[in-house]
């Protein structure tokens, strides 16, 4: 899927699309100063925002395959765990999280990183 442009909404929300623009089982790419961030939608409807970058070696995430809580990358097939943006063992690594929500049916975007959930 393409990159697509942000728009500013209010606070340090960024408008992005409606929710129906990022498909099921799927991504949406955003382009933001902080490089390109992957939006992803599982088959519960749950919204997750990573870099989109793999841990390993930059791969795109958002090509990859999405099931559950996990994307399984394009290029050699890591898997990175959408919740916490941590590699699944045996491979170690971390992509950085976004903030992400959907109000009235429009997705917004945080571009402030959120915490890792595990020790280094
Ligand atoms: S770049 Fe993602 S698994 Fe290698």
């Amino acid at each position: 899927m393409s990159a697509h442009p942000v728009q500013t909404a209010s606070n340090d929300w960024l408008a992005i699309c409606p929710a129906s623009a990022i498909p099921l089982l799927g991504a949406r790419v955003v382009r933001t100063a902080l490089g390109n961030v992957a939006i992803f939608r599982n088959q519960d409807d749950q919204v997750f925002a990573v870099q989109d970058a793999c841990p390993h070696k930059g791969g795109p995430l958002s090509q990859g395959i999405v099931h559950g809580l996990t994307v399984t990358c394009p290029l050699h097939a890591w898997k990175i765990d959408l919740d916490c943006g941590e590699a699944i063992a045996p491979d170690q690594g971390c992509v950085a999280r976004y903030p992400v929500q959907v109000r009235d049916q429009h997705v917004y975007l945080s571009l402030t990183p959120l915490p890792r959930t595990t020790e280094t």
